[in-house]
């Protein structure tokens, strides 16, 4: 294979993963779990009974249960990306004159972006335990529509608190539900969503940063070399430019751990922006990504949207998103400073 071929297929296997990643976020049916299952059906049969077992409990440990699996491999991708920055990335940088403020950026935001992960992981989200239950259960009010008063959890054994749920993972109820977040290895709820919406900017903004400086690199790594005024001999013997193919070409060969880096960087700059930026819009609109999904494809019992005003007795916008919102800085600072359970004295 040329290095043409191997270049597109690189190029497409990308950019069909980021487009993959944001047609199917957050919807329970996605292709990796289609795949998985398909892959199970025709596999099934012929596969050792033992082989799976072995992988439907692997399967269930790495997403079912409590574990740190996924905590180590963040932090082995990390160290990965920063041994490679520190290693190749930081001295070709300092020799272009890049000053050492901006190139202390990265680690800056390594710093904050550690803190607010051992936040997120740390912080309990709002468990909801029977001391504290009857304090929980004044936070919200129930709608009547996502939530309804007088639900006791079956496992728990307690009154469900309006906007919490039971993470099956964890086996708890949490009061504000979000998801379970397999990254830290812990809910997200009322208590540590406003870590995890930090986490989820300085995630970004680390590797946003990193690509931004590596690109940079390249760029002057391309005009050092002069090679976009070079030119070839091709094999009639007559001078040709180099285009942009063999600039490309040229930086594959010379640093291929820091462009497949670089690739790898975007890939996940772009994911986890779109990702906290959804999030972002979510904390604005007062709600939590398990009401999102909750009321996709809701309709009011007593009327339809296009008749709101006229058949239901409720206000008019009350099948809308923002439903909940009070006003953007209300919202926001209900997740900067989540109300905490009261002690009725009576
Ligand atoms: C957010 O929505 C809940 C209902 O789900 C409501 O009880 C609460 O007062 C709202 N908070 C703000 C700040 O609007
Ligand atoms: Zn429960
Ligand atoms: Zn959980």
């Amino acid at each position: 294979m040329d290095f043409l071929t191997l270049f597109v297929i690189y190029v497409v296997v990308v950019l069909t993963c980021i487009v993959l990643v944001c047609k199917y976020s957050g919807q329970q049916q996605s292709p990796v779990t289609i795949l998985l299952d398909n892959l199970a059906k025709i596999f099934g049969p012929i596969t050792p009974k033992w082989l799976q077992r072995f992988s439907q409990r692997a399967m269930h440990k790495l997403f079912h249960q409590r574990s740190n699996m996924f905590i180590y491999i963040h932090i082995l991708l990390e160290l990965a990306v920063y041994a490679e920055f520190t290693y190749e990335v930081f001295g070709y940088c300092r020799e272009m004159d890049t000053t050492l403020a901006s190139l202390s950026v990265p680690y800056i935001l390594l710093a904050l972006k550690t803190l607010f992960f051992c936040l997120c992981i740390k912080k309990d989200p709002g468990t909801v335990t029977k001391k504290k239950v009857a304090g929980q259960l004044h936070i919200y009010k129930y709608d009547s529509r996502l939530f309804h008063p007088g639900v006791s959890c079956p496992t728990c054994q307690l009154v469900k608190p309006a906007r919490s749920k039971h993470c099956r993972v964890c086996n708890r109820c949490v009061q504000r539900f979000d998801h379970h977040c397999v990254w830290v290895n812990n809910c997200i709820g009322s208590q540590n969503t406003r870590y995890f919406l930090l986490y989820l900017f300085s995630l970004s903004a680390m590797a946003g940063d990193i690509a931004l400086l590596t690109g940079d690199m390249l760029l002057h790594a391309v005009l050092r070399s002069g090679l976009l005024h070079a030119s070839y001999l091709d094999e009639n013997g007559l001078q040709q430019p180099a285009g942009p193919l063999f600039v490309v070409q040229h930086l594959f060969l010379t640093f291929p751990r820091i462009i497949f880096m670089l690739g790898f960087l975007v890939f996940i700059f772009f994911l986890l922006a779109g990702y906290a930026l959804f999030h972002t819009y979510l904390a604005l609109i007062n709600q939590t990504s398990n009401e999102w999904y909750k009321s996709r494809g809701y309709v009011c019992q007593h009327c339809h949207p296009a008749t709101a005003d006229r058949l239901c007795s409720m206000s008019s916008d009350h099948y809308k998103r923002h439903f909940y919102s009070k006003g953007l800085l209300q919202n926001i600072g209900e997740i900067f400073f989540p109300p905490q359970p009261v002690h009725k004295k009576d």
